[in-house]
């Protein structure tokens, strides 16, 4: 051989780079331009700003479809269109998977589906978080029914690894089809805004069966999941908010169902008075408050993290800590609905105090709720069967419960939200809580009806019976004797009390009598 032929052979060196150079290609320079232009990163640049710098290894970058069909054979992109590896997020580590809409339009065949069934099976045997980044055209058409199949892969696994491993899903372009089912059973879904929509059946056919004109946004966008549906958990205004948003939710969640979640230590007292509940949380049970203020007052400072924030606003739900322990805080909001109990915010509730006793996370709970919320509406979209899930959700869980009564606590209400009676470990009551079955006006009217009427002077015979029965029933004390309130606090220690008492639990012990599972309303 020539010399001049020798160095133009390439080594098998050679060939690696070329391999590794055509992978960065993705599906070229056009298509990436594209995505660009659309306001979204690459697979790549998602995937690699997830996680810690430098600490991410790609498996399957080699990876090819195996179709013929429809000129396929000619097509053909390494990786196939989706990005799979592990990582440390925090120092910890973590699998992921980033669809490539360059790439067939980010569309699932076969092969891709076995590049992430394969990092989901990682996760699971090494006690593994993991994240999708999902940016897809949904089943590859190309591929028919092995692509469905593949589809089916991923929804097995999704439940089978669910409550084993967070499972947490981003959307970051097009999510439709059946394809939305996957992120429908993660854990926590992100949305990005303007780029990103999820829905079964898109607008074309939507108008077809329906005869509605809609866009894709009103249909399935970021707005629509966090506000009307509840589907999506959080909303980003970008790829790089939504990351940040991801690792951030990350830093309060356990690797897995055996391990607790991160400790962070505090410089915020774990004495530290809380006297400006006195003036946060209104004596007067007419006046609303917003139970967030309470709830930042509370917490180790700066640190809760609100989970669906615009979804169902008269529950509040989000992480936070206290005393650098990770919980888990539900919070009835007086500013909305009166912080009455609905259909929306019992589902809302429920989904994360069992995401909560699944990954070993305490549960405070901040109660003021005037009862169910009446209405046909209500009633006939089933508050009965969703209610029920949030007291199921609450029943079942064994991690530390802690509950502080803050003003209204009424009827079926106080029994659901984390009562003593769903085997709460310490229930605190505030002195003007009210714990009865019912506020006093409707008790009256319902008890002291004939007296009423036939008073001379009804509307003074009224306040009469209302007021003594506020003396009587309307406060924490009746609940006290009956040792259904642990304590009975001031609004200064709140924060010291609930602190002591979640160290207290945090070697409880609890355990459900044997079944397979249980059978929660659904
Ligand atoms: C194969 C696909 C694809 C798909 C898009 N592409 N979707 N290839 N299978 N499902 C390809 C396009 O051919 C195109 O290739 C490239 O991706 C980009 O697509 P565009 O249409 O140019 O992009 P855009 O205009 O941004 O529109 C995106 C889109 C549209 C709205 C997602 O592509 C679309 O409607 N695709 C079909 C969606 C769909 O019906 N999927 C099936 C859903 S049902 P080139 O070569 O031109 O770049 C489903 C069932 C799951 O997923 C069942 C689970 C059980």
């Amino acid at each position: 051989m020539k010399d001049s032929e020798k160095s133009e052979k390439k080594t098998k060196y050679d060939v690696l780079l070329d391999k590794e150079k055509k992978l960065l290609e993705a599906g070229g320079r056009e298509r990436i331009e594209k995505q660009l232009k659309e306001g979204k990163l690459t697979a790549r640049d998602r995937i690699m700003m997830l996680f810690d710098e430098g600490t991410f290894e790609e498996l399957g970058r080699f990876v090819e479809h195996r179709v013929s069909d429809l000129g396929m054979e000619e097509k053909k992109y390494l990786g196939d269109g989706v990005i799979v590896g592990y990582g440390k997020i925090d120092g910890r580590l973590v699998y992921a998977f980033s669809q490539d809409f360059t790439v067939f339009g980010g569309s699932l065949g076969e092969m891709f589906a076995k590049k992430v069934c394969n990092v989901f099976d990682l996760a699971a045997k090494t006690g593994s978080p993991i994240i999708g980044l999902n940016d897809s055209g949904g089943a590859r058409i190309q591929e028919g029914v092995l692509s469905l199949g593949g589809y089916g892969d991923i929804f097995l696994r999704n439940v089978r690894y669910s409550g084993v491993i967070p499972q947490i899903s981003a959307i970051m372009g097009p999510c439709a089809g059946g394809a939305v089912y996957s992120p429908a059973v993660t854990d926590f879904i992100f949305m990005v805004k303007k780029v990103s929509y999820m829905f079964i059946t898109g607008p074309e056919v939507t108008k077809a069966a329906t005869y509605e004109e809609v866009t894709k946004e009103e249909l399935g966008g970021p707005e629509v999941h966090a506000e009307k549906s509840g589907v999506a958990h959080f909303i980003a205004k970008n790829d790089e908010e939504c990351i940040e948003m991801i690792r951030k939710l990350m830093s309060f969640l356990p690797r897995n169902y055996l391990e607790d979640p991160p400790f962070v230590p505090t410089d915020d007292p774990v004495d530290r008075l809380t006297g400006e509940l006195r003036s946060i949380i209104p004596e007067d049970p007419n006046l609303a408050f917003d139970v967030k203020n309470v709830i930042e007052v509370v917490v180790d400072r700066g640190t809760f993290f609100e989970v669906q924030r615009d979804f169902a606003k008269n529950i509040v739900v989000g992480f936070g800590r206290l005393a650098g322990k990770v919980v888990g805080i539900v919070a009835n909001n007086p500013d909305y609905l009166a912080g009455c109990l609905d259909i929306n915010s019992s589902e809302k509730a429920a989904r994360f105090v069992r995401f909560c006793d699944a990954f070993n996370i305490p549960i405070v709970t901040f109660v003021d709720v005037p009862g169910f919320l009446p209405g046909t509406y209500q009633e006939h979209n089933g508050i009965i069967r969703r209610g029920a899930k949030l007291l199921y959700a609450y029943a079942e869980a064994t991690v530390p419960k802690i509950t502080l009564i803050m003003r209204k606590s009424y009827g079926g209400a106080y029994v659901v939200m984390g009562s003593k009676h769903l085997l709460a470990d310490v229930v605190f009551a505030l002195p003007q809580a009210e714990i009865a079955v019912m506020g006093p006006e409707g008790a009256v009217d319902i008890i002291f009806r004939k007296e009423i009427m036939s008073a001379k002077d009804q509307a003074k015979v009224r306040a009469k019976l209302i007021e003594e029965y506020k003396e009587k029933f309307a406060n924490p004390w009746r609940a006290a004797a009956l040792g259904f309130v642990d304590d009975v606090i001031k609004p200064e220690d709140v924060r010291r009390k609930i602190i002591r008492a979640l160290l207290s639990l945090e070697d409880k012990v609890e355990k459900l009598p044997p079944k397979k599972h249980g059978n929660i309303p659904l």
